[in-house]
């Protein structure tokens, strides 16, 4: 793929995106504005899942991934309206987590250009699969989650493997305020089913 195209790819609806730089890591007011979006935006979507004073993420932890080369930003006018991370977890997978978009932005596109983003990221480098983690209540249905589960079924992913977060975070269990089930959803980035 060119410069061009791929300049292109990350410029729809006058959004940039782009990863943020390792160097930008020391720029803690940038690490603090993610973070503080990221949280903002999982205080709701992931309302009566947490015990009170529960947070998503921290500066720091958003700085480490910025040195890691994981943090992608959606900005319009230069401001930050919507963030993913991105990781490597093999040889032939990577994973999006800690998709959010501004509230104020909400359905003009930066969630769908930021999974865009990912995918389209993850086939230059390699990856066959891209991997998704939800959490998702039990016993009640939570409608960021139901939004969730639907949007990223149309647009291919399908459940691998369900389980417990014990079995996965086993760290995270102790701040669950109910019971949930955690969802891996896959989809495979050269077109065949995951
Ligand atoms: C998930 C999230 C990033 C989506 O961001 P967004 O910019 O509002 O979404 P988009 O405008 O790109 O729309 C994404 C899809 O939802 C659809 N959509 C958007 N708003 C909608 C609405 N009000 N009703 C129904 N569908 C809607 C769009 O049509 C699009 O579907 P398509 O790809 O099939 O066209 C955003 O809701 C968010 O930050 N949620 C909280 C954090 C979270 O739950 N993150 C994901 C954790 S895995």
């Amino acid at each position: 793929m060119s410069r061009e195209e791929q300049i292109d790819m990350s410029s729809v609806n006058g959004l940039d995106i782009a990863y943020l730089s390792p160097a930008e890591a020391g720029d803690l007011g940038l690490a603090a504005s993610v973070a503080a979006l990221i949280n903002e935006v999982y205080e709701v979507a992931e309302e009566g899942l947490w015990v009170e004073g529960t947070t998503r993420t921290s500066t720091q932890e958003v700085e480490s991934f910025v040195r890691s080369a994981e943090i992608v930003t959606a900005r319009l006018d230069g401001a930050i309206v919507g963030c993913v991370r991105i990781q490597r977890l093999d040889e032939r997978t990577c994973e999006f987590g800690m998709l959010a978009a501004a509230p104020k932005r909400r359905g003009m596109g930066i969630g769908r250009e930021l999974v865009r983003f990912a995918e389209q990221d993850g086939r230059q480098k390699g990856f066959e699969v891209m991997q998704l983690e939800l959490l998702v209540p039990r016993e009640w249905s939570q409608p960021s989650k139901v939004f969730l589960n639907e949007w990223y079924t149309r647009i291919g992913y399908r459940v691998s493997a369900t389980g417990a977060i014990e079995d996965y975070y086993p760290e995270l269990a102790p701040l669950l305020a109910t019971t949930c089930d955690f969802v891996i959803y896959h989809k495979n980035l050269r077109g065949q089913p995951a």
